[in-house]
């Protein structure tokens, strides 16, 4: 589908799902602005999304920062006008034991997840079309099904969702629609080299998905395409996975066996 004139702005859009989506709606048309912590990663995805032929910017951003959320948000939407898609994916994760995180490891994935999720609906707001803005905020199955090793991301997605649907209930009112995608395993990501990190993991991972493959992430996109286009004009405040039924079958003792060696 076209999205031709939008303007798309993702946070975490560097790399990985997020940086697939980015590219999914710079091929579709759009203008499409990243941002995330790494300058140099910010400046490659700015020369690639350039190169798909889209109207692209980025800068420099962490999440967990207000005011740098708040400024890169505004760089948006001076540039491109009224955002039309927002997509909040930037997250951060690692493996341990709860009895082994620290306050201050706790803290910086809800930091990340759920304060950063906030910042940039806050910032957002001002400058979202209204009505006809969709933002997508990136979740996990660890939001509906606990894990070992994960007690923070549990914790953090489980926010994220809330903040989708309360969202969903106060902007619903101005013609704004707030969803939550879960992907899957998706092949080739952050997320799945430290939560699968050998070749035994991955393939007992793939073995658990009733679709028996890893995600890409262009089936991310093709969802995000479905819930930011007019064909999903009555879609709010839903949880939405795309994992290849991966959820219906969790898998989590390989990551026992990673924690512990
Ligand atoms: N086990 C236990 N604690 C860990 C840990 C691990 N594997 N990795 C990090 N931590 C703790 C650190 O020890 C530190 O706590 P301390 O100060 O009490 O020692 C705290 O987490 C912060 O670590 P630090 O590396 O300083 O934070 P950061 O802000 O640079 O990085 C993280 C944030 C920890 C979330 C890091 O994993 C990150 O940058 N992730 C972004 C990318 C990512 O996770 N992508 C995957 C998305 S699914």
């Amino acid at each position: 589908m076209s999205f031709a004139e939008k303007t798309v702005c993702v946070s975490g859009g560097t790399s990985g799902i997020n940086l697939g989506i980015a590219r999914h709606f710079a091929r579709a048309g759009a203008k499409v602005f990243v941002f995330s912590r790494d300058p140099a990663k910010v400046d490659a995805a700015v020369v690639e999304l350039r190169g798909l032929g889209a109207e692209a910017q980025g800068c420099s951003a962490d999440v967990r920062s207000a005011d740098a959320v708040s400024d890169a948000i505004g760089q948006c939407a001076d540039a491109f006008g009224p955002i039309d898609i927002l997509v909040s994916g930037a997250a951060g994760n690692f493996v341990a034991r709860a009895a082994d995180i620290s306050s201050n490891g706790f803290r910086a994935v809800l930091e990340i997840d759920v304060l950063g999720t906030h910042h940039v609906m806050h910032a957002a707001w001002p400058h979202l079309r209204k009505p006809g803005a969709s933002v997508i905020n990136l979740s996990a199955g660890q939001a509906s099904v606990a894990m070992i090793g994960q007690a923070h991301v549990c914790a953090a997605k489980a926010g994220v969702d809330m903040l989708t649907r309360t969202l969903a209930l106060e902007w619903g009112p101005h013609g704004v629609r707030v969803n939550s995608i879960v992907p899957g395993p998706i092949g080739d990501t952050e997320g799945v080299k430290r939560l699968m990190p050998d070749a035994a993991s991955l393939d007992a991972k793939i073995q658990s998905i009733p679709l028996r493959r890893m995600g890409s992430t262009q089936d991310v996109a093709d969802l995000c395409d479905f819930l930011c286009s007019d064909r999903a004009g009555y879609i709010t405040g839903t949880v939405i996975p795309v994992d290849g039924g991966a959820i219906l079958n969790p898998m989590p003792t390989r990551m026992e066996a990673f924690i512990d060696g």
